[in-house]
C-alpha cells in the first residue's frame, strides 16, 4: 500500500533545489564554519537529536529515504530549536555523487542500517567495501567513520574488510566491540538492547597522512534505492 507523503515545512528540513541554489552542505547551515558530521539513515532522529545536542560546535546533517522518518526528526529539531542540523530526505549513494565535497565531513555515523538478512539481498547492504573506501574521499584527515548494527552477520563483514582498507586507522582495540562509552543509543539500539541482544560497533578513522590525490578513483556504486522515490518508503 502506498504511503501518502507528508509534507515537511520544518526550517531543519533542507530540500534538494535549496542545497543547490546554496552551492553546498555548509551553506544551508547559519554559521557555515562548525565541523560537518553527516548521520546516514537517521531514522526518526533520536540520535541525531542527541548528538547536535551535545556538540553545538558542529554541524550535522541527517539524511533518510523515509519520508515520516525525515518529519519526525525536523519535528524533534524544531522543538528542541537547534540551530545546528540539518535533514534531507535522500539516497546515501546519491548524496556522495552528487552533493558531498571531498574532505568535508568531521564524522560520518551509520547506526542499524538495514541488515538485509537473505543471503541472496545482501549485496543491498549499504556499508561494503566500495562504501568504504568512497567514504575515504569524504572524510576529512582524522574524520571519523562509527557503525553500528544488532546483525553480527553484518557486523563480522564489516570488521574483515578493515585489514583490506589501509585509508583507515582502527580506533578500537579490535575490529569490533559491543561496549562504546558515551555513544548515543539509537531508536533501534535501544530496541535491540532491550531484548538483550547486543550491538556490534566500529569505529574508524581517516589517518592524517593520507592525501586524497593518494586515493584510487572515487566510485560511488549507485544503491539499491537510486533515489527516494521508492514507495515502501515514502
Ligand atoms: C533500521 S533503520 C535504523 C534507523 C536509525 N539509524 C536507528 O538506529 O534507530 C534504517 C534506516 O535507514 C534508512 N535507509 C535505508 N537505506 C538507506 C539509504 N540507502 N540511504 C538513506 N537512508 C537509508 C531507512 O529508511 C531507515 O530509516
Amino acid at each position: 500500500m502506498t504511503q501518502r507523503t507528508i509534507e515537511i515545512k520544518s526550517p531543519a528540513f533542507l530540500d534538494e533545489t535549496v542545497l543547490m541554489a546554496a552551492g553546498n552542505l555548509q551553506a544551508c547551515f547559519p554559521v557555515t564554519e562548525r565541523p560537518l558530521a553527516l548521520e546516514i539513515g537517521c531514522g526518526t532522529g533520536h540520535f541525531l537529536l542527541e548528538m547536535a545536542t551535545r556538540h553545538p560546535e558542529r554541524n550535522f546533517l541527517g539524511i533518510d529515504i523515509y519520508n515520516k522518518g525525515c518529519y519526525k526528526t525536523c519535528s524533534k529539531i524544531d522543538l528542541h530549536g537547534l540551530d545546528n542540523v540539518r535533514v534531507m530526505r535522500v539516497e546515501a549513494r546519491f548524496l556522495l555523487a552528487h552533493h558531498l565535497q571531498p574532505d568535508s565531513l568531521a564524522a560520518v555515523y551509520i547506526n542499524c542500517p538495514d541488515p538485509w538478512p537473505k543471503k541472496r539481498h545482501r549485496n543491498r547492504r549499504l556499508v561494503n567495501a566500495d562504501f568504504l573506501r568512497a567514504m575515504l574521499h569524504f572524510l576529512r584527515p582524522e574524520g571519523d567513520l562509527y557503525f553500528s548494527t544488532d546483525f553480527a552477520d553484518y557486523a563480522n563483514d564489516v570488521a574483515d574488510l578493515i585489514p583490506t582498507l589501509p585509508g583507515y586507522r582502527n580506533c578500537l582495540s579490535a575490529p569490533l566491540t559491543t561496549e562504546l562509552p558515551g555513544y548515543p543509543i539509537s531508536k533501534y539500539m535501544r530496541r535491540f538492547l532491550d531484548l538483550g541482544q547486543p550491538i556490534h560497533f566500529v569505529h574508524l578513522r581517516r589517518r592524517p597522512d593520507l592525501s586524497t590525490s593518494d586515493l584510487p578513483a572515487l566510485k560511488v556504486v549507485a544503491g539499491f534505492r537510486a533515489r527516494w522515490g521508492d514507495a515502501a518508503h515514502a
